[in-house]
């Protein structure tokens, strides 16, 4: 087999035969290069929108193909709603490939948000593709399993949820098999990236959270909540949003990460629409009522911290609660 420069530089860095000519080698090594003028593009871009409000953080007026999307929260956030919303907008257009690992997905639910859309059913029931991984080794071989060509492209790739599956698993358990859980995470989110480059599809994932120890008492209870996966998960997404309850079916998008929008929050409602746009009145009152409900719980939690708690350790078992365990810190995220 004739060796290519990549092979000799992996060569290099197994033998430990040290790095002769390892310049050279990495000069032979080919890098995609594209000089692109500034400009705005000719024909405008197709873009994947749930047609609410929420279209102007995820994805600055709907996302484009080859986006990376998380969005995390707590239990019954809207994760999957938002999810089935734009599974129904995508299949409206194209094939959507479904990596169900939590077993939560909803044929009747996406049908009754199609009609409520008035969307053509029988074509998103016919565009669907839904894998049911039953564990995180089904969830690596998913992508293997994937077509190389599809009757209509492929626009939407759901993971709901990227990480229950390594979560539940008792192997990746304890601080000195995080390392290994990790790589694979990377491995997996490296997979997702690249499919979504090879088939111009947009990639969307839900995530879990954790409690994290409040440093400071007077942070409202969804800002100490961090998305599972450390650091290797929160780095991948080209959009990062956080999904919180408010009253009832309301709930609360905040943009966390993106490189060209600034943060930002957007309320919105669950109903047979999947989600859907208050009117102004509603928005403005979810969010009075939700920033005066916020504040009594962060006072509430500053008396309970200033009456019986006096130590940091104190603070930290306050927080995270029975049963729960603070599971990613930045130092484990190795
Ligand atoms: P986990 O998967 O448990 O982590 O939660 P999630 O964030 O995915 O929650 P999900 O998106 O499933 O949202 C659940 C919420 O949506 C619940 O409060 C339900 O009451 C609400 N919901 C689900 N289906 C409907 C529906 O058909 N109509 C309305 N109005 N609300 C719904
Ligand atoms: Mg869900």
């Amino acid at each position: 087999m004739v060796k290519n420069a990549k092979d000799k530089v992996h060569e290099m860095l197994h033998s430990g035969e040290g790095w002769t000519d390892f310049e050279s080698q990495l000069k032979d090594i080919e890098v995609k290069c594209v000089v692109q003028p500034l400009s705005e593009p000719k024909e405008p871009i197709a873009k994947l929108k749930t047609n609410t409000l929420l279209d102007d953080i995820l994805g600055g007026g709907g996302l484009e193909a080859g986006r990376v999307v998380e969005l995390y929260g707590e239990f019954a956030s809207g994760k999957t709603q938002v999810i089935f919303t734009l599974v129904v907008e995508a299949a409206s257009e194209g094939m959507v490939l479904y990596i169900d690992s939590e077993d939560t997905f909803s044929r009747t639910r996406i049908i009754g948000i199609a009609k409520a859309r008035e969307k053509d059913i029988e074509k998103i029931n016919a565009n669907i593709m839904k894998f049911s991984p039953q564990s995180w080794e089904e969830q690596l071989a998913v992508p293997s399993r994937i077509p190389e060509e599809f009757p209509t492209p492929l626009k939407l790739i759901v993971v709901d949820s990227l990480m229950a599956l390594f979560r539940s698993t008792p192997e990746f358990g304890g601080r000195s098999n995080l390392g290994k859980r990790q790589e694979l995470i990377r491995y997996h989110l490296r997979q997702l990236k690249q499919l979504a480059q090879k088939y111009g599809a947009i990639v969307v994932f839900s995530n879990q959270v954790y409690d994290e120890p409040v440093a400071n008492p007077w942070m409202p209870k969804w800002a100490c909540q961090k998305a599972a996966g450390g650091h290797s998960v929160w780095h991948i997404g080209d959009f990062r949003i956080f999904l919180r309850k408010a009253m009832g079916n309301v709930r609360i998008a905040r943009l966390v990460d993106n490189a060209e929008i600034p943060s930002a929050e957007r309320p919105f409602q669950i109903n047979e629409k999947g989600i859907d746009d208050l009117s102004e009145d509603q928005q403005k009152l979810a969010l009075e009522k939700l920033q005066k409900y916020e504040e009594a719980q962060a006072a509430g939690q500053f008396a309970k911290v200033k009456k019986k708690k006096t130590t940091t350790e104190d603070m930290a078992n306050e927080t995270v609660g029975e049963g729960e365990n603070v599971e990613e810190t930045e130092g484990k995220d190795v």
